[in-house]
């Protein structure tokens, strides 16, 4: 890739990825690396800056992260956030307060009041709120550094060396809670580091193109098309490089949403690949009569999903490639740290391991959630892939509480088309992130006409979140919430009440089993 880059030197801090995720949107490419790569590979990148994390230590402990101090050396400019500015503080021997010598520890919303004479700060206004985070503190500068910025407790809250341009701060311009944050850190990008932003989805397309086909010859790629955004977007990506050496395979389990299956079908069935849509829900739906435990409904779903899956890899014979859709963010979370976590994938599928193939492309693997949608878009994927919310691999399975029957999965998905409708009607599809209905396995008594009813109770879930481990109940105007019950309770036989869960994760899960 011929883009300009930044790099982000993690040194365990938890905004690491943001960091990277926010000098993105200024059009510039970057990546996270470890503070342990050597910083010999580092200059060989050639990058245009170097941004060093927050983390969560002091610099005087033995174990906290440092790396050689010849970084200092190789001329590229350096912004250090919180742990990064103490680091480059210590690195260039200046000295960092220790937390409990001293009452500059600062947590929250601050004010600061910067020299706006500092390219970091040029054009903004003087005094802003940041968010800070820091125990230890900035106390003595090295040579060659001076005070760009300070709050009430901290005469340091940032510093400079104009002529080596490296700059700290001691908060975190990174989090939405600092008030010029994007600012300060488009500043450092465009002037100090002299970047153009040339990152845009077109070229990063476009590049990506070539290197697929570059890497792929004349050989066979296999994909295994669930239909969630980032399958498509992978699709759709491998078939502008590679067409019909593509062979998309799309398991329908039979628990998709109403029409769901058709839909992605309709999406694919005219671009330039070989797709296979093998309707296995009589198998599923067998395979899953009499279980209602949770776990055991997704085992044995991730199981025959396999299963599936093989058979039709072993009707296409020996392929050379398979398609992953890991992203940035799986990359980061399994291999930066000092342990690393391989963070354990949920989805249906995994990799199938016993198909025989050469080599893994992971054509996603450098992008984040939000420019994977931005790639499907330019790559002329339909709206609704590109915009889908997360949907789990079981599917409806695991939102049918208990036994799955074929009857529930009609009133399901009756059901949950109209919530969906009145969503997309009120204009929220996008700014809630996940919503949905489940079919509790609780029946009550109603009455609808002149008679008595005992059906079931249908829950409505919506939540907003930015990463889906945490989330809060969306809070869903009472008229949208209306107007969706009194259409469930009319339009789909066997519901006769509806409820809207209004619990939080945690304590809850997103999903009801
Ligand atoms: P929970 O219910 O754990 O859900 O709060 C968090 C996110 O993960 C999705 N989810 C799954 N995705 N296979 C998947 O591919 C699964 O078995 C599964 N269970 C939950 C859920 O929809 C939400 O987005």
């Amino acid at each position: 890739m011929d883009n300009e880059l930044v790099l982000v030197i993690d040194f365990g801090g938890q905004y690491n990825q943001l960091i990277a995720r926010r000098v993105r949107e200024h059009n510039i490419y970057c990546e996270v690396i470890s503070y342990k790569t050597p910083v010999s590979e580092i200059k060989s990148r050639n990058p245009k800056g170097i941004i060093f994390t927050g983390g969560p230590n002091s610099v005087y402990l033995e174990t906290s992260p440092k790396m050689s101090k010849e970084i200092f050396e190789i001329g590229v400019p350096i912004l250090g956030i919180c742990y990064g500015a103490q680091f480059l503080v210590y690195g260039l021997d200046g000295v960092i307060g220790k937390a409990n010598e001293n009452a500059a520890a600062e947590f929250g919303r601050t004010e600061c009041e910067f020299n706006t004479d500092s390219p970091v700060f040029d054009g903004l206004r003087t005094r802003s709120v940041v968010w800070m985070s820091h125990n230890d503190y900035i106390e003595k500068l090295p040579e060659g550094f001076k005070a760009a910025g300070h709050s009430i407790k901290c005469p340091y809250a940032a510093i400079e060396n104009r002529e080596k341009k490296f700059y700290g701060v001691q908060f975190h311009p990174e989090v939405n809670h600092t008030e010029q944050g994007k600012e300060i850190l488009g500043n450092f990008l465009y002037k100090v580091c002299g970047c153009k932003g040339d990152w845009t989805m077109e070229s990063y397309a476009k590049t990506a193109i070539a290197q697929i086909r570059e890497k792929v010859g004349s050989g066979k790629v296999l994909l295994a098309l669930s239909g969630g955004v980032d399958s498509s977007v992978a699709c759709a990506l491998l078939s502008k490089a590679v067409g019909k050496q593509l062979t998309c395979v799309f398991v329908d389990h039979g628990f998709m949403r109403k029409n769901e299956g058709d839909e992605v079908e309709a999406a694919f069935k005219d671009w330039d690949i070989n797709f296979i849509r093998v309707d296995a829900s009589n198998r599923f739906i067998g395979k899953l009569e009499g279980v209602s435990d949770p776990e055991t409904k997704r085992k044995t779903i991730g199981e025959e999903f396999i299963r599936v899956f093989e058979e039709e890899a072993k009707k296409i014979g020996r392929v050379d490639y398979l398609v992953q859709g890991t992203i940035y963010p799986d990359v980061i979370e399994s291999g930066l740290g000092d342990a690393a976590v391989i963070k354990s994938h949920h989805n249906v599928g995994g990799l199938p391991d016993y198909v025989d193939f050469k080599e893994i492309i992971e054509p996603l693997r450098l992008l984040f959630k939000d420019e994977v949608r931005k790639l499907g878009a330019e790559l002329g994927l339909a709206d609704y892939l590109v915009w889908r919310q997360p949907f789990p691999g079981p599917g409806l399975a695991i939102r049918i509480i208990g036994e799955i029957t074929r009857e529930k999965l009609r009133i399901l998905q009756d059901a949950d088309l109209i919530f969906r409708e009145e969503i997309a009607n009120a204009g929220l599809d996008r700014s809630i992130n996940q919503y949905f209905a489940v079919l509790t396995n609780m029946r009550s008594v109603g009455v609808m006409g002149d008679g008595r009813t005992y059906d079931y109770t249908l829950a409505l879930r919506g939540v907003t979140t930015t990463d889906f481990m945490t989330a809060d109940f969306a809070r869903i105007p009472y008229e949208v919430l209306e107007k969706a019950s009194v259409r469930i309770v009319n339009e789909v036989k066997n519901i006769n009440r509806v409820v809207y869960d209004i619990t939080s994760k945690p304590p809850a899960t997103i999903e009801w089993e």
